[in-house]
């Protein structure tokens, strides 16, 4: 069947703020963009997503959008971005924006009005209620960065109600019960698609929809999940029946007319529920960037699980969905630290990591810095954090009276600023990144893991990934195949096939440190085959019978 494009795409994410400064202020810009993505097209990629550039006060680094028709000052102006557009589309890339419309930033227009009076035009764009009787808020929810006092509700002095807020204090949840707000959201997508944007990344789409009447839940918290007697229970605002209401409706008036691809973050989906939201018949989103296979809180990965989701997920296209695959984000530590390893082996893991992702079925994401390896950071000092997730645990943990350095390496490996120190890009002062004092401190390894260095390398791990990239154009397989696991007993190698009518692709890695020995299943063991890629090189690995550490080879079976 004829793909659509976001299905022969290979998408890179572009943490803007950490990527490339070019104005010497320690925030990357647009500009900078422009200037790497001749980079990005030699890698091979050929679309982009842009977590949030809107205009932002930046209390979660730009998931709190003051105004969603302009860009943030410090990465530049609407004008650099239709350059960044013009220029990436002249290349052949095509760009996604992230998109949050389950909150804005107190500091947008829309909550500035809404706050003013209960009967402002604006009022409903949010959600206000009453206090209790006894002034208390109106039900026992948390926010999901320990912010505030904990809890979800912040009262307004102004009108003295209430208005929710799942994450800060400062990103109040908008109200899409309410005809305007839609209204309002709809025109705002059709615009940026009309400035010529090929597609959205819905942050946190599962969470648009409210329970009725906002009850209390009645869950016993664990000790993670009881923020000062407020309770943070995910099932009470995710993927709530009406959803789907919503996310058709949001078809219907922006996306169905528009070739965009609309990739939505789905906490709580799984491959057991996505066609709910997926399946073309539905009407609703093109793909889901599910959290079942790598996520902020997942620290290990590992043969078994690997082979556990891919197999769930290639069931469910059989029911015609189209997974995405990832290992990391900006929400997520390092991949290679922590589905790898860092030390010795950090080349080969890297390379064997991503030979797992791109050969696997879906549209594959690269993360900015990954496809050089970049690795986890550890600072010893909660001021050089800036995660709000690590802030608010670190001080939730201290005043339960455990010592500051043991926080710190208690949250440290699982903090999102792993993800966001800025971009290698050789080994000058701040790793090139920047010439002013970088936002986020530059992580020390910059000399030694670098682009440059990277590039100069033989064992180049971004050689390796334009290999890839390459190879998904050049073999049909990878986007038509099925996918079959052999072995799946095996602690560490995971061999797979992947079978179309033109092509069969066998894949195997050794997930691990140790050698490994293999004996392939008969049924494969008499084909012919040739090597199409491999990270160590030297004899076939298939040849040798033996896996080294974090081996990675993939074959063409020819007869
Ligand atoms: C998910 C985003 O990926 C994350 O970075 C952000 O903090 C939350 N949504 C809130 O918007």
């Amino acid at each position: 069947m004829q793909k659509k494009w976001w299905q022969e795409a290979v998408v890179y994410q572009i943490y803007c703020k950490s990527f490339n400064d070019t104005d010497g202020d320690g925030i990357g810009d647009l500009q900078g963009v422009v200037e790497k993505l001749p980079i990005l097209k030699e890698l091979g990629i050929n679309c982009i997503w842009f977590n949030p550039i809107y205009k932002s006060p930046q209390v979660d680094n730009g998931y709190d959008i003051s105004d969603y028709y302009d860009i943030d000052p410090a990465y530049g102006t609407l004008e650099d971005f239709k350059k960044v557009l013009e220029t990436a589309h002249s290349m052949g890339i095509k760009v996604i924006m992230d998109q949050v419309l389950n909150h804005s930033s107190d500091e947008c227009v829309w909550f500035q009005e809404s706050r003013k009076s209960k009967d402002n035009p604006y009022r409903n764009y949010y959600i206000w209620q009453p206090p209790k009787a006894d002034g208390s808020e109106p039900n026992n929810w948390a926010n999901r960065f320990r912010d505030g006092n904990g809890s979800a509700w912040q009262f307004d002095e102004a009108t003295g109600e209430y208005y929710l807020h799942q994450y800060a204090v400062k990103m109040p949840d908008l109200n899409w019960e309410y005809e305007p707000l839609r209204q309002e959201i709809y025109k705002m997508l059709r615009w940026w698609l009309d400035l010529g944007v090929d597609g959205f990344r819905l942050d946190v789409f599962t969470r648009l929809k409210k329970p009725a009447g906002f009850p209390d839940t009645t869950v016993t918290p664990d000790v993670l999940l009881d923020r000062d007697g407020y309770i943070l229970d995910n099932s009470m605002c995710t993927c709530l029946e009406g959803i789907h209401e919503i996310l058709h409706d949001m078809y219907i008036n922006v996306f169905g007319p528009y070739d965009c691809y609309t990739v939505g973050e789905g906490a709580g989906v799984t491959d057991v529920n996505a066609h709910e939201y997926i399946s073309a018949g539905r009407q609703e989103l093109s793909s889901v960037y599910h959290f079942m296979l790598s996520g902020r809180r997942m620290l290990t990965l590992g043969a078994e699980r690997f082979r556990s989701v891919q197999k769930k997920w290639a069931a469910a296209m059989d029911r015609d969905l189209w997974p995405t695959q990832y290992l990391s984000n900006h929400d997520s530590a390092r991949h290679v630290s922590c589905y790898g390893t860092d030390g010795k082996y950090r080349v080969p893991a890297a390379k064997m990591l991503a030979t797992l992702i791109h050969t696997c079925p879906g549209t594959p994401y690269i993360y900015q810095g990954e496809e050089i390896g970049m690795v986890n950071v550890q600072f010893d000092d909660i001021a050089d954090y800036n995660c709000c997730y690590t802030i608010g645990d670190y001080h939730n943990m201290v005043k339960s009276g455990v010592s500051p350095a043991e926080a710190l390496k208690v949250l440290g490996p699982k903090s999102r600023d792993n993800a966001r120190t800025p971009y290698q890009w050789d080994d000058s002062e701040n790793a090139g990144f920047t010439t002013g004092k970088p936002w986020l401190k530059v992580n020390p390894r910059y000399t030694e893991i670098n682009l440059e260095a990277d590039r100069k390398s033989p064992d180049s791990i971004f050689a390796f990934y334009q290999k890839l990239i390459a190879m998904r154009q050049e073999n049909p397989a990878i986007l038509d195949g099925d996918l079959q696991f052999y072995l799946e007993d095996h602690p560490e190698l995971v061999v797979y096939t992947r079978r179309c009518a033109r092509q069969t692709l066998l894949v195997i890695a050794n997930y691990g440190h140790n050698k490994n020995v293999l004996t392939l299943p008969a049924s494969l063991a008499n084909r012919k085959w040739q090597r199409i890629l491999a990270n160590y090189g030297g004899v076939p690995a298939l040849e040798r019978g033996q896996w080294l550490p974090w081996e990675a080879e993939v074959y063409e079976l020819t007869e």
